[in-house]
């Protein structure tokens, strides 16, 4: 079975999915820990009840990104997981750390990537008047929010929306397809295939998900 190492900085709410999805037997892999660059991280507590081991790499005791990104690479390394799988992790990587574990690198975004990479995306979309929004998993490249997508899921935006409403829409879709690619990548359906995501037979997507095999 592979497995995994999930990165967090907060909440932790993807984690939670990804944990509950393993604990469901939706998942095939093992968690092997959960690491954060905040020793306050609210998932850090949701990890331990779970069982999972945990460490704090934290940012704040490293002179340079470089400094802190080799450390951080080594406590992951320490665990020798498949995957990297960034949750809500709010440090930029640099191009060293990035390129150590390409391929083996995922990360969430909350929005349909290429619009609105960065902060702030579901004001940013309300802004935009944009009348789909949603979330994006794709492998980490060194450009910032970018990557081969694996899938997204859409939501529509309502007149009334504001941003918590938009977010909460948005993060219930989150829970949902990120499972859905860390169990494609365990079973071997990812293959990168000229920059771009190639999966194969995604038969359990459902509606709202826009995926590489066009479910
Ligand atoms: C999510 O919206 C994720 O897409 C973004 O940061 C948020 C993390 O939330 N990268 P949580 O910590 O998983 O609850």
């Amino acid at each position: 079975m592979k497995s995994i190492v999930i990165l967090i900085s907060g909440r932790g709410s993807n984690m939670e999915s990804l944990l509950q999805a393993v604990a469901d037997g939706a998942l095939p892999v093992r968690v092997a820990a959960v690491l954060a660059n905040r020793p306050d991280a609210k998932g850090l507590a949701t990890a331990t009840a779970a069982g999972v081991a945990t460490r704090v790499v934290d940012h704040k005791l490293f002179a340079s990104r470089e400094a802190f990104d080799a450390a951080l690479a080594a406590a992951i390394d320490s665990f020798s997981p498949d995957l990297v799988v960034l949750a809500g992790f709010m440090r930029i990587l640099s191009d060293g750390f990035v390129g150590h574990f390409a391929g083996r690198l995922i990360n969430i975004h909350p929005s349909l990537l290429p619009a609105f990479p960065g902060l702030h995306t579901h004001q940013r979309a309300l802004d935009e008047g944009v009348r789909v929004h949603g979330c994006t998993v794709h492998f980490v490249t060194p450009a910032l929010d970018h990557g081969p997508i694996i899938v997204q899921a859409a939501v529509p935006v309502v007149d009334g929306d504001d941003a918590a409403r938009l977010a909460a829409r948005v993060l219930a879709q989150e829970h949902r397809v990120y499972p859905l690619a860390v169990r494609w990548f365990a079973e071997g359906r990812l293959q990168l295939c000229d920059g771009k995501v190639v999966c194969a037979a995604p038969q359990d997507g459902g509606s709202a998900l826009i995926s590489p095999g066009g479910v």
